[in-house]
């Protein structure tokens, strides 16, 4: 009989960093621990009072110089749910609309002493500038097309739930991957975790490195997940060649290309989702296939686990 792997106890998880900047600069071991943490606070949502008290006195700082819907709702109710303070700042309310700098207005954040700062900023390399000037944690909530890492880290614990393991598993990643921060996340935190991944998308949207297909059939077969992305116009350079109707025609994730990829396979996408562009409304609704709104609610736990193991120190 297999011995029952020893579980550490959640009071003593830790991880040696003060930010979390990206998925590449953690280890397998770190996001294990995270992982781990964060089944603790699936836990505690679904309880009936969900909130503690361990982070009360300590005030968050959400910087939102993109939109965002899921992510920043997300860290402010892993915050509240963990009993801290939210002041939620978006570039419309703010003195960079006044022609200030971005450094300048990092400087003037940081004299307020925030313990926790979560950003997220068209510019690559953000958190990480951020992380520079603030003296508190630094949680990157996307940075430009470089690294969304607390989505990947909601997505392996989507996976790692519905398939009791992440190691050895097949993943697809469909659509524009050149622009996506969180493929770029995920393709990190796949080959440290062992997962196999296929990219399949246009050659337009694939970046070279991926070495991925265009053919829907070869990129899904064998899957045991598929990961779809949004068309992400905002980020390129010049417009996409083909129109929506014929990317959904070639590209979309419908039931019959569905059908490609392993019995059962599941669906994931981070959201905002486009329907009838890069995925058929249906399947994106089915409960049996799609884990979409799964990924919603992990990502709370995952940044409640991200925001607790980041304060252990200074509490
Ligand atoms: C993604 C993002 O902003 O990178 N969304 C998210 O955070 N859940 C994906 C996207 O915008 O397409």
């Amino acid at each position: 009989m297999n011995a029952q792997p020893q579980r550490t106890p959640v009071s003593k998880l830790s991880i040696p960093h003060k930010h979390l900047l990206s998925i590449e600069a953690l280890s397998r071991e770190d996001i294990n621990t995270i992982l781990d943490l964060s089944e603790y606070y699936v836990v505690q949502n679904r309880r009936k009072s969900q909130t503690n008290a361990l982070l009360k006195g300590l005030v968050l700082v959400n910087l939102f110089l993109e939109n965002s819907t899921r992510t920043r709702l997300s860290f402010e109710m892993a915050a509240k749910r963990l009993g801290a303070d939210v002041i939620n700042m978006t570039v419309e309310g703010s003195s960079i609309k006044k022609g200030e700098s971005f450094i300048d207005t990092l400087k003037t954040l940081n004299a307020m002493r925030p313990d926790l700062f979560v950003i997220r900023a068209g510019e690559e390399g953000s958190a990480e500038k951020a992380s520079n000037i603030l003296e508190c944690p630094v949680l990157n909530a996307g940075d430009g097309t470089r690294e969304h890492p607390t989505q990947a880290l909601l997505d392996a614990l989507t996976l790692r739930r519905h398939f009791g393991r992440l190691e050895g598993l097949n993943v697809a990643i469909c659509g524009d991957i050149l622009h996506s921060r969180v493929a770029h996340s995920n393709l990190h935190l796949f080959k440290k975790m062992g997962v196999n991944v296929k990219c399949v998308g246009p050659t337009e949207l694939m970046p070279l490195a991926a070495g991925g297909t265009q053919d829907m059939k070869a990129g899904l077969s064998g899957a045991d997940a598929i990961m779809v992305l949004r068309i992400q116009k905002e980020r390129m350079q010049k417009a996409l060649s083909l129109t929506e109707v014929q990317y959904f025609k070639t590209f979309g994730l419908t039931a019959e290309r569905l059908a490609f990829a392993k019995e059962g396979a599941v669906i994931l996408h981070p959201g905002p989702m486009n329907r009838d562009v890069e995925i058929d409304a249906e399947i994106a609704d089915d409960p049996k296939r799609s884990l979409i709104t799964t990924q919603v609610e992990m990502g709370v736990a995952v940044r409640m686990a991200c925001l607790d193991l980041l304060t252990r120190s200074a509490r």
